[in-house]
């Protein structure tokens, strides 16, 4: 018989090769190339199984009766909106997250609150001992909660345990980076294991009717296989996020088949765990000064919800001829290029000797295209010296032109921003919300707006 042929797989992309590299030639990442286990069949056997031995399906047009899923919710009323009402039974769950952002604290909260709501709950750690996670459950307050409880990383003793009696309604797993399938060769944590423990996990979910989740690390290094390997295999991918010196944590769904994925929700991490955070504006804007210059609010929009967070902007003048530093925290390098672009094209104002640091307060990362007009109007009032007002929020997308453009959901950036106590939006001309609080001053350009800042 002829030896199999290595094969290399990246940790990150899971790009095959057959030779090893430094660098991934499919997504770039370096160091992420690992041996693995070439695959099990054949050419000729390939090619038998598409002419013979399946089995017939079912199919059906596209107008058949379809039950809606049934949905779990958890209790937890932020977890439930990024999921679109909770766990569905049957499906897959993958949260992702760097280590130590709160993951395991977030799901057994979560099985706690839906096992003394009367469901069956597996909560199974490849990570830590059950006796660490029972203290942690128990410091928590959640020791009473009929949660059943086991470390483990086989996946064939997991299913075998679970498979015998009645099915659990919810399973999660932690993480599945941890886990071990003997279907196949290779070390837990690699592309090829991780897929297959999870495929395996995710087969019994769809036939048991069990909610599973799979708590996936994300990593830098390549060091074990990230998240990204088994996005496509699941139906619900959450994404935990939020730096770890901050207290505030996101959950974004990432992809959903059974919801949105614009939903987010907002938690923010406790000496009691994580606390749900019903708004999240109040968050983000707490202790502000007024009358500081470079600074302003912008109304963020996460899916339907509206989240306000401060705009900072610093610039600073150079003395000597060298290359001025442009420094971003929470937005997009090259946004912030484009904007500096306008502004010195469009309106005349030159930050050319200037370094420039922006940054969005509270650690959040802003992905709002209406952002814009709040970024130039934090790098005016910073370069000009001039705060801006203290009661006023800026919305706005701005075009190279120097055009600024309307945004979605104008009345909702409006009434939240209202609702917190701001008086005035500087904002695009065009159709705004009839029945707001708010003043709202209109701009056709950017360079109309730079002259009445200053
Ligand atoms: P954890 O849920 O273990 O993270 P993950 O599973 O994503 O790796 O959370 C780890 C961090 O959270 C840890 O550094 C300590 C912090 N933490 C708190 O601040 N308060 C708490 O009540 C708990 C349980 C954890
Ligand atoms: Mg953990």
């Amino acid at each position: 018989q002829k030896r199999p042929q290595k094969r290399y797989v990246c940790q990150s992309c899971g790009g095959v090769a057959s030779k090893w590299a430094g660098q991934c030639g499919d997504c770039g990442e370096w160091n992420t190339m690992v041996e693995d286990a070439g695959a099990s069949f054949t050419p000729f056997q390939a090619r038998h199984n598409l002419q013979s031995g399946g089995r017939a399906i079912t199919m059906l047009g596209l107008d058949a009766k379809v039950p809606l899923p049934d949905r779990m919710a958890t209790g937890i009323s932020e977890l439930d909106r990024a999921l679109g009402g909770g766990f569905v039974e049957g499906s897959a769950t993958l949260i992702g997250g760097d280590p130590g952002i709160g993951k395991s604290t977030l799901l057994l909260q979560a099985a706690a609150k839906m096992a003394l709501a009367g469901k069956a709950v597996a909560y199974v750690s490849g990570e830590e001992a059950s006796d660490q996670v029972r203290l942690r459950a128990q410091r928590l307050g959640l020791g009473q909660a009929p949660v059943q409880l086991a470390a483990a990383t086989s996946v064939r003793d997991i299913l075998t345990t679970l498979g015998e009696g009645e099915a659990p309604d919810l399973l999660i797993i932690d993480s599945i980076q941890t886990m071990h399938s003997d279907l196949i060769e290779g070390a837990p944590g690699t592309v090829s294991q991780v897929r297959a423990s999870a495929g395996e996990l995710i087969r019994f979910a769809k036939e048991r009717g069990t909610a599973v989740v799979l708590v996936g690390h994300v990593t830098k290094d390549g060091s074990i296989a990230g998240p990204r390997v088994m996005e496509h295999m699941v139906d619900t991918v959450l994404s935990f996020e939020g730096e770890r010196s901050h207290q505030y944590r996101i959950l974004r769904a990432v992809k959903n088949r059974f919801g949105g994925t614009d939903e987010i929700g907002v938690f923010a991490m406790e000496t009691e765990g994580l606390s749900e955070v019903g708004n999240p504006s109040s968050l983000f804007l707490s202790d502000r000064d007024e009358g500081v210059t470079g600074t302003i609010v912008f109304p963020a929009l996460e899916g339907t919800r509206p989240v306000l967070v401060e705009v900072q902007a610093l610039t600073v003048r150079l003395a000597s001829g060298a290359t001025p530093r442009r420094s971003v925290v929470g937005w997009d390098n090259a946004r912030l290029s484009m904007i500096l672009a306008v502004l010195e094209a469009r309106c005349g104002l030159s930050f050319s000797t200037c370094e420039v640091y922006l940054n969005i307060a509270g650690g959040y990362r802003v992905q709002d295209p209406a952002a814009d007009l709040a970024v130039a109007a934090a790098l005016v009032s910073a370069l000009s010296e001039r705060p801006l007002p203290g009661d006023a929020v800026a919305f706005g997308e701005i075009a190279l032109s120097g055009e600024v453009r309307p945004v979605a959901h104008a009345g909702l950036r409006c009434r939240e921003s209202s609702k917190l106590g701001f008086e005035r939006a500087l904002a695009p001309v065009g159709k705004l919300p009839e029945k707001s609080e708010l003043s709202v001053s209109g701009f056709r350009t950017l360079a109309a707006f730079v002259d009445n800042l200053l």
